[in-house]
């Protein structure tokens, strides 16, 4: 009889026999969750201000085509459709955003936050079938081991951006020097936060060493699955401090390129 009401409970949305405030942590994923692709929406199709001497904003890394002096192949090209908007980003972001929407971790958070399939553990769900990930269209986050390939090639970017940030031109002598700023650190951080991010991924951990049954008697590839698995146990914390690292850089060097901060020099 106990059992029954149990199934009953569970079986009508939102009933549950949980006392504790099991809503507060879907409903915070949700808010971090729509402010940054809002923010992220917005920045991508600004197209300006996504530059300041040295420094390039992360959601307009690579830059393969653009105005700025850090554009790969120049400015915009040709082919590009008259009726679509034009900015860098839009050339890039889908392959970050995309390992970000298939992630295991985020996978798990945004289920429950968005479309609460289920809202919480034992907290009855708003339909009766298991929709699963073994059909269309969730069948589809299994590309995700590709966008983190991907992704490792956006890390290596990432951190060139970090090395040329740390090169500054003379105003009038043009001759460039080394040195420091807080836009250096500030992209620095944030190829380190997304290179703990990627380089912890479930399918990461597999790649290096997770699909063989014994990993002794291959040091370098134990040592290797050890610093994977390290990062792995903090993958949900990753992801967010690199979530909010990569909007930061953005909005950092947004800021100094539009005259409303100033990038003091450490050194
Ligand atoms: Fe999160 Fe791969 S599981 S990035």
């Amino acid at each position: 009889m106990q059992q029954s009401n149990l199934t009953l409970q569970k079986s009508r949305f939102g009933h549950t026999s949980r006392r504790d405030l099991w809503w507060v942590q879907p409903f915070l994923v949700f808010l971090a969750l729509s402010s940054f692709i809002v923010y992220a929406t917005w920045a991508a199709f600004q197209g300006e201000y996504y530059a300041y001497g040295s420094y390039l904003s992360p959601f307009y890394s690579p830059e393969l085509f653009g105005d700025s002096p850090h554009s790969w192949f120049g400015p915009k090209p040709g082919w590009w459709p008259g009726f679509l908007p034009f900015s860098p980003a839009l050339l890039i972001l889908w392959a970050p955003g995309g390992m970000r929407f298939t992630c295991y971790y985020y996978r798990g958070a945004y289920y429950k936050a968005f479309w609460a399939d289920p809202p919480s553990c034992a907290v009855g769900e708003p339909r009766k079938k298991y929709w699963g990930e073994n059909s269309l269209p969730l069948i589809m986050q299994n590309i995700h081991r590709y966008f983190l390939y991907l992704a490792v090639l956006f890390v290596i970017v990432l951190y060139y951006d970090a090395w040329k940030a740390l090169w500054f031109t003379d105003a009038t002598t043009g001759e460039q020097s080394f040195g420091l700023g807080v836009g250096s650190l500030v992209l620095l951080t944030n190829a380190t936060l997304l290179g703990g991010y990627t380089f912890g991924c479930h399918s990461m951990r597999h790649l290096i060493g997770g699909f063989k049954d014994r990993l002794s008697g291959k040091p370098v590839q134990q040592k290797a699955y050890n610093c994977v698995t390290c990062l792995n146990k903090k993958h949900n914390r990753w992801a967010w401090f690199s979530l909010f690292g990569v909007a930061f850089a953005d909005f950092y060097v947004r800021m100094c390129a539009m005259g409303i901060w100033t990038d003091w020099r450490i050194f």
